[in-house]
């Protein structure tokens, strides 16, 4: 009987326990393989925390948001923070990982998680790690496949922002600013300012000019329109300047957190524009709650094809979606760099055909 392991690292999102539900049915029921639970990522297998997991354990979690194993953004093998006396030190265990894994006599590793987590899969399967990845992410930036799990849900939460926030700006004739995650990438920010009806969307991909984004709301005011919608994306950034740094998270594979734009933003539209500007920052709602339909089937079909490439022995892939296909992709090709908006990506052609101003033309 084969053995594999599953866990899930870096920051959550909604449609991981879907992802953790299917790898297990599909693999106990049709494989007949056990599987063990890792908790909390690769601090589990660092220090050797894990769970059986069976059909009854799994079941339920369908509709559950975050991740029944837990997850950490700061337990990268590579450099794994261990206290000492008085300070962190960053240390190397990812022999530990490897032996801990023998000890369990896992097959196979499955991990579900975004870049970092991936680009550890990665190195992990290049030393005979048999591993197998699973991408997620709310942000949709992941190498190699259309589209994570995570997302769906995200959009759907800024949307219901963007809709709430219609009302009381057109009631107080202010500009209303929503702040969307997405990190580097504005696929966020640009789904859900489209279904929203956003009038300006930032997105990190164009860099923006407040200049043109004033002239723009003055123009509406003069076509009567006395409210603007803007949507940003956590990561935009005006024409030759920087991100905002909301924070630096000092064990993090990633340590920059990115937020707090939209302030920024606020106080200068207000200012140039004379009209009265409110600033939301939807920040971890667009993570947390019950996966949308679409993330619960995108998670089941991942997890199901990840246990056929296991039962396949096609390790060192990440399972992933092109052209709304299940495929595998090497892993080799998903571990570095992300997948920004393209910027002729049909989606800003048509919103700027309807008027949409994304900061950079009239
Ligand atoms: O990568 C997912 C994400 O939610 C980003 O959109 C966001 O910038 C970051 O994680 C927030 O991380 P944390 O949960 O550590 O604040």
């Amino acid at each position: 009987m084969r053995r594999i392991a599953i866990l899930t690292s870096g920051g959550d999102c909604s449609g991981l326990n879907a992802v953790i539900r299917a790898v297990t049915k599909k693999a106990v029921h049709e494989y007949g393989y056990e599987v063990i639970g890792i908790k909390d990522g690769f601090e589990g297998l660092v220090s050797n925390r894990h769970r059986i997991l069976n059909e009854d354990s799994v079941s339920g979690i369908l509709t559950m948001g975050g991740t029944i194993l837990g997850t950490t953004n700061r337990a990268n093998p590579y450099k794994y923070p261990v206290e000492t006396a008085a300070k962190v030190a960053y240390k190397d265990l990812s022999a530990l990982v490897i032996k801990n894994l023998r000890k369990l006599k896992v097959d196979c590793l499955v991990t579900i998680g975004g870049d970092g987590t991936l680009d550890t899969s990665h190195r992990l399967s290049t030393r005979g790690v048999a591993v197998v990845g699973v991408p997620k992410t709310v942000d949709n930036d992941v190498k190699g496949t259309d589209i994570t799990f995570g997302f769906d849900t995200a959009v759907h939460v800024a949307t219901e922002g963007i809709d709430r926030l219609h009302t009381t700006a057109e009631s107080h004739h202010r500009i209303m600013i929503l702040e969307v995650m997405g990190r580097t990438a504005g696929w966020i920010a640009l789904y859900a300012g489209l279904a929203g009806g956003g009038d300006v969307i930032l997105i990190p991909e164009i860099p923006y000019d407040v200049g043109r984004v004033v002239r723009h709301i003055k123009d509406r005011r003069k076509r009567g329109k006395n409210f603007t919608i803007v949507v940003i994306a956590e990561g935009a950034k005006p024409l030759g300047g920087k991100v905002t740094v909301q924070r630096i998270v000092k064990d993090a594979c990633a340590p920059i957190r990115l937020g707090g734009v939209s302030f920024v933003l606020g106080q200068q539209l207000e200012k140039l524009t004379g009209i009265e500007t409110r600033n939301v920052v939807l920040g971890h709602l667009q993570r947390g709650g019950s996966p949308s339909p679409f993330d619960r089937i995108l998670g089941t079909q991942l997890g199901s094809k990840a246990v056929d490439l296991i039962a396949e022995r096609h390790f060192g892939f990440m399972v992933g979606v092109k052209e709304d296909q299940l495929v595998k992709v090497p892993l080799s090709e998903v571990a570095r760099g992300s997948r920004s908006v393209p910027l002729d990506h049909p989606m800003i052609k048509d919103a700027r055909a309807l008027g949409t101003c994304f900061g950079d033309q009239e």
